[in-house]
């Protein structure tokens, strides 16, 4: 079955992540399907929202730390950045159902949600800082907004997680259900949007959105130069084939 499920059902776009072997971490072709997904729903005036779920146990494990490890994953034409880019400039209400881990990329995504819905068992984090790399997704600015800076620096700094409790306090979350309910209650809320009249949801998120939007693009760009080149260095190196090798890295060289 495939790695990415797309559905476009009731106004709705629902993007299920489907690789639970290795916990709905991220590939250049599930990146290059949902960047073109949201596209098209953008585009689409039938589609008035987007529902990004993973599974109950798992929402994603972030980036694929073997494509890390093989280079196919940096630089701002990447499937990566690509899909970056269009979470980040989606006109249209976006949702996302979080169960589970939630790790690197699988967090910074939920910065550009509208509306998060969260089971009891999320756990949000950001290490990067533990793969030698440095944050992505423009958390390095939206995280201080949301969490302000001391706990934007335990996340991003030491890679700290955050439970869901943590993450509704912040505002991350908009709410906390049961796992099993974290994605009917997404599909409901969008449901509900997708009712609503289509220019004034559209309107009102690039409202919302306005102050932060060009500040948005620029730091999206300037992580992503940062972390393309920390990718390549040896720390990093380091992290990601001691993760393949089940062992703690060693970063006594670097
Ligand atoms: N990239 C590639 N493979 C990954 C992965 C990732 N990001 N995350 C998990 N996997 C693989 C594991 O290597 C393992 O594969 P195997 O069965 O072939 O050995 C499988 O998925 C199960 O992972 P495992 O670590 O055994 O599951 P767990 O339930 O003990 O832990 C996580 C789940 C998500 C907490 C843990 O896998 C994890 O921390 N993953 C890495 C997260 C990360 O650093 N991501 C990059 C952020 S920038």
């Amino acid at each position: 079955m495939s790695e990415l499920l797309i559905d476009k059902s009731s106004g709705v776009l629902t993007i299920t992540l489907n690789r639970l072997d290795k916990k709905n971490s991220l590939t250049r072709t599930m990146y290059a399907g949902m960047a073109e997904a949201l596209a098209q729903a953008d585009a689409d005036a039938t589609l008035s929202a987007a529902v990004i779920q993973g599974h109950e146990t798992v929402f994603s494990a972030g980036n694929d730390i073997g494509e890390f490890l093989n280079r196919l994953a940096s630089g701002e034409e990447s499937p990566a950045f690509q899909f970056l880019r269009a979470i980040s400039v989606f006109s249209k209400p976006l949702l996302a159902a979080v169960c589970g881990p939630a790790v690197g990329i699988g967090t910074t995504m939920l910065f550009h949600c509208d509306l998060v819905y969260a089971g009891d068992n999320a756990a949000f984090s950001m290490p990067f800082v533990n793969l030698g790399l440095c944050p992505e997704a423009a958390s390095s600015y939206l995280a201080p907004q949301l969490m302000g800076y001391g706990r934007a620096a335990e996340a991003l700094l030491l890679g700290e997680p955050f439970l869901a409790e943590t993450a509704l306090e912040m505002g991350l979350v908009s709410r906390i259900v049961p796992p099993s309910e974290a994605s009917a209650l997404a599909q409901r809320q969008a449901r509900k949007l997708a009712a609503k009249p289509l220019g004034s949801l559209i309107e009102t998120k690039r409202l919302l959105k306005k102050s932060q939007a060009p500040i948005v693009a620029e730091r999206l760009l300037e992580e992503g130069t940062s972390f393309a080149r920390l990718l390549t260095e040896p720390a990093a190196r380091e992290a990601f084939t001691a993760f393949l090798e089940k062992r703690k890295p060693d970063f006594s060289k670097f």
